[in-house]
C-alpha cells in the first residue's frame, strides 16, 4: 500500500502531495484524519506539510506523535515553504525516530509564502517561485521512483536572502505584536463578511462556528492562515488590521480549489 499524507492551508502541500500520489499511484489523505492510537503499516508512505516558524506544524507533530506505530519500506517528507527550509525535516525525522522509524528521503520545495511577510513577494517572483516549484517536485518523483537516493535536505536561515528582504515587514509585525499584545491580533470579520461559512469548512481543526450569522473563532488555532486566504470576501482581519496592514499578500496555490481542503 502506498499512502501521502498532507497538510495544507493555502493550496501549497496539497498540490505537492496530490502529484506525489498520482505519480505514484497513492492513496491521498489527509494527516489530521489520523487519530491518536492509530497505526500506519504501508510500503510506500509520503508526509507532506508546510513550514511554521521553521518546524512542521504543531498538529502535524502531536498527530504522527499521537500514533501507535508507523511502519514503511520507505517514509518520505516534503516541506513546502516560504522563507528558508532550515531543520525543519530533520526535526520532523527526530519525531519519526521516537516511533522506532525515519525518513529515507527529505525534501523542501520553495512555493510563494502565505502569511505575514508576504507582501514583500511580486507577483513575477510569486510565478518565477512556482514555475521553480514544478521542476522541483519532478524531480523529487523521479528521486522517489529511482530510490537511489538517501537524502535529508537542510538549509541555512539566510538561504537566497528572502529572510533578509522580509526582514523589515516582520520588525513592523513585530513591533505590534509587543506594543499591543497578541490580542490585538485576534481574528474577526468585517462587515463584507456574507456568512457563507466558508471559513468554517475550510478550517482544519474546527476552530470557526458560524453563530448567528457571523464566524467566531475559537481557542485551537493552528495558524494555518486558510480562513485569512480563502474568505472570498477577504473579510477576515487579524485585530483592526486588514491583510496589507499586516503584510499579506492574497495567495492561495492556483491549481487548488478551496473544495479540495475542506
Ligand atoms: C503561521 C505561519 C508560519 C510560517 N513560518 C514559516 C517559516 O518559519 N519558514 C518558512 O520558510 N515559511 C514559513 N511559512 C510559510 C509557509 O511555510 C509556506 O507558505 C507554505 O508553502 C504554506 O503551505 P500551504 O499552502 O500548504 O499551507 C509560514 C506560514 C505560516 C502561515
Ligand atoms: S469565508 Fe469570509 S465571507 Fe464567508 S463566512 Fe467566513 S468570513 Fe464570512
Ligand atoms: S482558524 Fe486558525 S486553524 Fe482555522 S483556518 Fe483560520 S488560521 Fe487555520
Amino acid at each position: 500500500m502506498k499512502l501521502v499524507y498532507y497538510f495544507s492551508g493555502t493550496g501549497n502541500s496539497y498540490y505537492a502531495a496530490k502529484i506525489i500520489s498520482q505519480q505514484l499511484g497513492a492513496t491521498l489523505l489527509p494527516v489530521l484524519s489520523l487519530k491518536k492510537g492509530d497505526s500506519i503499516k504501508a510500503d510506500f508512505l509520503c508526509f507532506v506539510f508546510p513550514i511554521y516558524d521553521f518546524k512542521a506544524p504543531k498538529k502535524v507533530l502531536e498527530t504522527i506523535e499521537n500514533l501507535s506505530e508507523v511502519q514503511a519500506n520507505s517514509i518520505v517528507a516534503i516541506a513546502t515553504y516560504g522563507v528558508a527550509l532550515s531543520k525543519a525535516l530533520y526535526n520532523f525525522n527526530e519525531v519519526l525516530e521516537k516511533k522506532g522509524t525515519g525518513l529515507s528521503q527529505g525534501y523542501g520545495i520553495k512555493f510563494p509564502h502565505n502569511a505575514v511577510g508576504s507582501i514583500s513577494l511580486s507577483q513575477s517572483e510569486i510565478s518565477s517561485r512556482l514555475n521553480k516549484a514544478e521542476e522541483k517536485l519532478t524531480q523529487i518523483v523521479y528521486n522517489i521512483k529511482e530510490q537511489e537516493y538517501s537524502t535529508i535536505e537542510k538549509t541555512s536561515l539566510f538561504e537566497d536572502m528572502t529572510i533578509i528582504k522580509q526582514m523589515p515587514v516582520l520588525l513592523k509585525f513585530l513591533y505590534i505584536l509587543l506594543t499591543k499584545g497578541a490580542n490585538s491580533l485576534k481574528f474577526n470579520t468585517t462587515k463584507d463578511c456574507t456568512s457563507c461559512g466558508q471559513c468554517v469548512k475550510i478550517c482544519p481543526v474546527d476552530n470557526i462556528q458560524l453563530k448567528g450569522s457571523l464566524p467566531v473563532f475559537g481557542d485551537n488555532c493552528t495558524s494555518c492562515f486558510a480562513c485569512i486566504q480563502w474568505c472570498p470576501q477577504h473579510s477576515i482581519h487579524m485585530g483592526k488590521y486588514s491583510f496589507k496592514e499586516i503584510y499579506i499578500q492574497s495567495y492561495r496555490h492556483p491549481k487548488v480549489k478551496a473544495t479540495d481542503l475542506m
